[in-house]
């Protein structure tokens, strides 16, 4: 170039011992694989690559999954990818509180486990992972009805932990009734009644890979055994995987939905819930202000803004769209929740800035599951919980009362 002088710049020279020592450091070579694997993943969508490495493809597909042409799940993503988080800087956030209440339970988090049904599908140590994780966490975990670990056994497993239970209202009410003693015996904080799933949801990936429960030993699945050793070895060898909750066989999700699940369920229900359960009722799949409404008229004491996972109504309202409406509805009078989507700690933030008082995960902490049980679930607990610290550090927020709305805008 004209005007640069043409000495050479770089001068070369051998690397020298003394320069290189300082530069070799042995890290000690983890030996358990399952470790090594997580220790990689730094965020959730790292767990789920894992996920898909370690199970077969019905049963990752089956969490993976959504409801139809998938695009209520897309939905949700873009929704979280329009949010803008609008910092404060020059605040002391040296300390940044992450706890908050949840039905006057302190909570580490604003955050639960969702409930998932066929848990144990997805890793044999199933909902005891969950509830043991959610107790180091200081989080709520829920079990749901179609759980693959009784009432019973969930609670005695972390008896000091908050604990939900999911219920699908069923035809026959005096079953339903005695899921909810079960409950109330053996001491759930809170009670979700699920009511977006009064018909199941088509999942097209379950039904293309022909998803059965307990999985069938098939020349298809024989197959599958020689890719996914381990996971086939831990569902041989463990107690066998079954619906804790439901006695009839029956092998699909849709086939559990139509048979059991009242579709004429109403705000009568509701009703008769509030009388035979005390605690904190929750009503979960809500996603208009109306419907928020009258569910806290009837004396819920929370709703869960929730799509389900975009696994039932692919085409509905996206639950963080649907969210300030809903907060302006009832935030004054009930405890207003979100889920579906969330795969960062920044989702929560986003969210809890919005007006709700926690969020929900299922995905996330089911792709820990598969990707290496309880201590897979502790991995992805850790993500968000250092995501929503290192968010709220950002945005100069010490606790999270300081998540006010002017934190937080969604771009058109
Ligand atoms: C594998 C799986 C199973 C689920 N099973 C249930 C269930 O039994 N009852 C229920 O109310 N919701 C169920 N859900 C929905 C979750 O509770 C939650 O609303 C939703 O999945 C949250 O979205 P996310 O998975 O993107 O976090 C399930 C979700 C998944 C992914």
């Amino acid at each position: 170039m004209p005007g640069l002088r043409q000495e050479r710049v770089t001068e070369r020279r051998l690397p020298r011992w003394a320069d290189l020592r300082p530069l070799v450091r042995p890290r000690r070579f983890e030996l358990d694989a399952t470790e090594r694997r997580l220790a990689r993943a730094a965020t959730i969508a790292d767990l789920r690559a894992i996920a898909r490495h370690r199970t077969p493809r019905a049963v990752f597909d089956y969490a993976d999954g959504a409801a139809e042409r998938e695009i209520g799940l897309r939905r949700s993503r873009e929704a979280f990818a329009r949010v803008e988080l609008v910092p404060t800087m020059l605040r002391d956030v040296s300390k940044v509180d992450t706890s908050t209440t949840i039905f006057g339970r302190p909570a580490r988090l604003p955050l639960a486990f969702a409930p998932t049904g066929f848990t144990r599908l997805f890793h044999h140590e199933g909902e005891r992972a969950v509830i043991r994780v959610a107790q180091e966490e200081g989080i709520p975990a829920s079990l749901s009805t179609v759980g693959t670990t009784t009432i019973e056994r969930f609670a005695a497993e972390e008896p000091e932990a908050t604990k939900w239970f999911q219920l699908y209202v069923w035809h026959d009410r005096d079953k339903s009734a005695a899921l909810v003693e079960r409950a109330k015996a053996a001491g759930y904080h809170a009670l979700l009644v699920t009511v977006d799933v009064p018909v199941a949801g088509l999942r097209l990936r379950d039904v293309h890979n022909g998803l059965v429960f307990p999985p069938e030993l098939s020349a298809r699945t024989l197959a599958g055994i020689a890719r996914h050793p381990a996971w086939w070895l831990n569902v041989l060898t463990t107690e066998p995987l079954r619906f804790a909750m439901i006695e009839e066989d029956l092998r699909t999700v849709a086939r559990v939905a139509d048979r059991l699940f009242d579709p004429a369920l109403t705000t009568a229900d509701l009703t008769w819930l509030r009388e035979l359960w005390s605690g904190p009722l929750v009503v979960k799949g809500v996603l208009t202000a109306d419907d928020a409404r009258r569910a806290v008229d009837l004396g819920a004491d929370g709703v869960v803004v929730s799509s389900h996972g975009a696994r039932q109504l692919d085409l509905g309202p996206t639950p963080l769209e649907a969210l300030p409406a809903i907060v302006e509805a009832v935030g004054d009078r009930a405890e207003v929740f979100l889920d579906s989507g969330i795969t960062t700690g920044s989702d929560v933030v986003a969210a809890v800035a919005m007006g709700a008082r926690a969020c929900l995960v299922a995905r996330a902490y089911c792709y820990g599951l598969m990707a290496g049980g309880a201590r897979g679930v502790q991995r992805a607990a850790e993500i968000l919980r250092t995501e929503i610290v290192r968010t709220m550090a950002l945005l100069g927020a010490c606790s999270v009362g300081d998540l006010t709305p002017e934190r937080v805008r969604l771009r058109p």
